[in-house]
């Protein structure tokens, strides 16, 4: 392979707008030489055949057709080495240049080896972790064809009503910068052209995760203050980890669409944070600014290219319309050709130009995929994404030779393990609560009732169904499901309830108004709870729920998620100690709807009251709730107990680039091994903008055994205390900093320093 990149150095200057001519690939650029202008229009063209899940009303026609005829750069939903090695076929030998295609696929979270929700992956805390996942996703895709990725998806998200928080790292922009940074690394490796690697895409830029209302694919309005400081950073760190294209959102930004939107799409991505890789739109985005009122299918589709989109997933407005741009002056001919050269240019980092049957090895699905080793993975993953919301019955971990009524519509159920945004996942693979206990621990007696359905409601259940059952509602009448359970209740020791959501209650276009636990199941809870017997909530859900009632009861409350195929191994490995509970929540849980957003680092408004819990007339609070979460960002318990001593700093003040030390000793005093996530938190007391009632700034997840000791430390630099200020310059500010260490956001600041010129 050819590897003399020939730098141009060309600086053409456009109107404001400065761009800088990339290193330019001399294979690439013979190609282009050689194209016409449909196909280079025809590289910019994204289809979908059908197969995996279609999310848009359009599924695409003729696609073999238009391959042979050089009117499609990459396809999705399409898998197999074979019909891989057929799509590149179609490309290769009959299109005039025989140019490759882009193989695409969601793999939210693993590929056929299903991993938890990546919220729930997220509440690891655990970096390392969540590359290797990212990497076996990769390694199985690759096997299988798959070449690009669209993952990972990083928007912020504050409102649980919200479906599409379980695919993303929940609401903390220094978490979710760290959590995109890995996956892309986790996908992409060191090199492309690695047939265990693939192209991965961030997702969706941007702000989608803030959508009015929590209402999907709803519109969008925020200050530049905001979108700076707590919404773009996941994204702006999966560009500075190498992340090869961005996926665009549905939503408008400043009054225009994502999809048409130059100030985003090049001003910031690429003029601003250097992005030199591909953008992609999400599913019909560009002819849905047809809808959001920005013209006919031409308009908007000179509007997305003119504004720096590159490619059309599925809508195929610019392979209809972008000639006859071109002809009318709309579009000029070498913004085609910059868009077709990126596109190019992925293609070539994977090696595809060299050889298009690069991932159409027949040997390697049976030895990369759904290995024994991977699901291994998925297990240990599901276990350290858990998290243990309450331990009031103090029955976990169970004994290895319990007696256990195992009860719920979650609890011998396989349709709703692997959770949202699964397509590449098989269900019939996954593993019921029921059957992980019994392998588990076979010395426990187990007896198993439904109990309730997941809901009682026809329609509801419907809606949750669309594409295909998850809740089934039971022929028997919910009195005789609850007679049976309480009846399997009063013969055992302890109740298990397995309890919540069905995977597509959230996820796209499955947003909730009322995001409490199905009543069916919560009458349920209420009745187990009122025998008397320990019960263990183990709670399944792909966003934050409104669970004030339950966590009003004497029980013991584990949060699963949706945990991914080894769900019932690693919910029995938890439930018996196997694995002690180290999960940290990545986004607050409410007292209820009417407190969203509730997220950890609002700001103090100039009205703060006395205290969280206690009402004040003329103060910011309300009347029936406190203003802080139920249950907060950073929050987990564990079934031995840490202490912390008062965190300490080696310096009072730090200036230029000096930096300073935090450190803290946590001890377990509990009776268990156990790990532990250790937050930093840092307040700025006085700013030019109003800033965040406190910020994480740096976390360590550590491990110790009953009774051991560690200090943990904590290196912060002035860069670590930088913010966007009203003209969006990344500065420090000197002054005060308050700090503290603790397993929780919530806590009160215990030290300060300070910062000077
Ligand atoms: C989703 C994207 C996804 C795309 C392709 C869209 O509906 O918003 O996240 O990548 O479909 O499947």
């Amino acid at each position: 392979m050819r590897k003399i990149y020939l730098l141009l150095g060309l600086i053409i200057c456009t109107g404001t707008s400065v761009l800088q001519a990339q290193t330019q690939i001399p294979e690439v650029e013979e190609l282009l030489e050689k194209m016409t202008l449909e196909e280079k229009i025809g590289q910019l063209n994204l289809l979908t055949p059908g197969g995996g899940v279609a999310t848009g009303s359009v599924v695409s026609e003729d696609v073999e057709t238009k391959i042979k005829a050089g009117n499609v750069g990459g396809v999705f939903g399409v898998s197999s080495p074979a019909k891989v090695r057929q799509a590149q076929e179609l490309a290769v030998k009959n299109s005039r240049l025989g140019i490759p295609l882009l193989i695409g696929s969601d793999v939210i979270h693993g590929y056929k080896t299903t991993f938890p929700i990546p919220l729930g992956i997220s509440a690891s805390w655990d970096m390392e972790l969540i590359k290797q996942t990212a990497q076996v996703a990769a390694k199985e895709a690759t096997a299988d064809g798959i070449n690009w990725n669209f993952s990972p998806m990083v928007d912020i998200a504050r409102d649980p009503r919200w479906g599409r928080v379980a695919e993303g790292a929940g609401e903390d922009p220094y978490l979710g910068a760290q959590v995109a940074k890995a996956m892309v690394e986790g996908y992409q490796g060191e090199d492309l052209s690695q047939p265990h690697t693939m192209l991965s895409t961030v997702k969706h830029m941007a702000l989608y995760g803030a959508a009015e209302g929590g209402r999907d694919y709803n519109s969008v309005d925020m200050s530049k203050i905001r979108m700076y400081n707590q919404y773009l950073p996941p994204y702006k760190a999966a560009v500075d980890a190498g992340v090869s294209s961005v996926m665009t959102s549905f939503n408008d930004i400043h009054g225009v669409p994502a999809s048409g939107n130059k100030w985003l799409l090049t001003d910031l991505l690429r003029e601003e944070w250097g992005f030199e890789g591909f953008v992609v739109s999400d599913y019909t985005s560009v002819n849905e600014m047809i809808a959001h009122g920005m013209g006919d299918l031409q308009a908007v589709s000179a509007l997305a290219i003119n504004a720096g989109l590159d490619m059309d997933m599925v809508g195929e407005g610019f392979l209809t319309t972008l000639k006859k741009s071109v002809e009318e002056g709309m579009v000029s001919e070498e913004t085609i050709t910059t868009a077709a050269r990126r596109i190019l240019e992925a293609k070539h980092k994977l090696g595809l130009l060299d050889d298009p049957y690069r991932y159409s090895d027949e040997s390697r699905p049976e030895k990369d995929i759904l290995t024994d080793e991977n699901r291994e993975l998925a297990r240990k993953v599901a276990a350290r994404a858990a998290v243990l919301l309450k331990k009031d019955a103090g029955v976990l971990p169970l004994k290895e030779n319990a007696n256990i009524a195992l009860i719920g519509p979650l609890a011998n159920d396989q349709r709703n393990m692997l959770g949202t945004w699964a397509p590449t996942g098989d269900f019939k693979l996954s593993i019921p609560v029921l059957e992980g206990i019994k392998n588990v621990m076979p010395h426990a007696k187990v007896t198993y009732a439904k109990g309730a359905n997941i809901s009682d409601d026809a329609q509801f259940a419907e809606n949750v169904n669309a594409l295909g059952p998850r809740i089934i509602i039971s022929e028997e009448s919910p009195e005789d499901l609850l007679e049976e359970a309480l009846e399997v209740a009063n013969a055992a020791d302890v109740i298990v309830a397995v309890v919540g959501e069905a995977s597509e209650m959230s996820g796209e276009s499955s947003n909730r108004t009322d995001i409490r636990i199905p009543e069916s199941q919560k009458k349920l809870i209420r009745e187990l709870a009122a025998t008397g017997r320990p019960v263990v909530l183990v709670l399944m859900s792909g966003r934050p729920l409104d669970i004030s009632e339950e966590m009003q009861l004497p029980v013991d409350i584990l949060q699963v998620w949706h945990p991914g195929v080894e769900a019932g191994n690693a919910i029995a490995d938890l439930l018996v100690g196997n694995y002690n509970p180290s999960g940290k929540l990545t986004m607050s849980w409410p007292h209820s709807v009417g407190q969203i957003p509730v997220y950890y680092s609002m700001k103090t408004t100039g009205r703060p009251g006395p205290s969280d819990t206690e009402f004040q007339k003329f103060k910011s609070n309300y009347l029936d709730a406190p203003n802080s979460a139920l249950l907060p960002f950073g929050y987990g318990l564990s079934y031995t107990e840490f202490e912390y001593s008062e965190a300490s700093v080696n310096e009072e003040s730090i200036s230029g680039d000096e930096s300073l030390t935090i450190s803290v000793e946590v001890t377990n005093t509990g009776d268990h091994d156990g790990e532990e996530v250790v937050q930093l938190y840092t307040h700025d007391k006085v700013r030019s903008i109003t800033p965040p009632g406190k910020e994480l700034k740096a976390f360590k997840k550590i491990s110790l055994k009953k009774g051991e000791s560690k200090t943990v430390e904590f290196e912060i630099s002035r860069e670590d205390l930088k913010f966007y200020n009203a003209d969006l310059k990344y500065v420090v500010e000197p002054g005060e900093f308050e700090f503290f260490v603790a397993g929780t956001s919530n806590h009160e600041f215990t030290g300060s320093f300070e910062v000077t010129e």
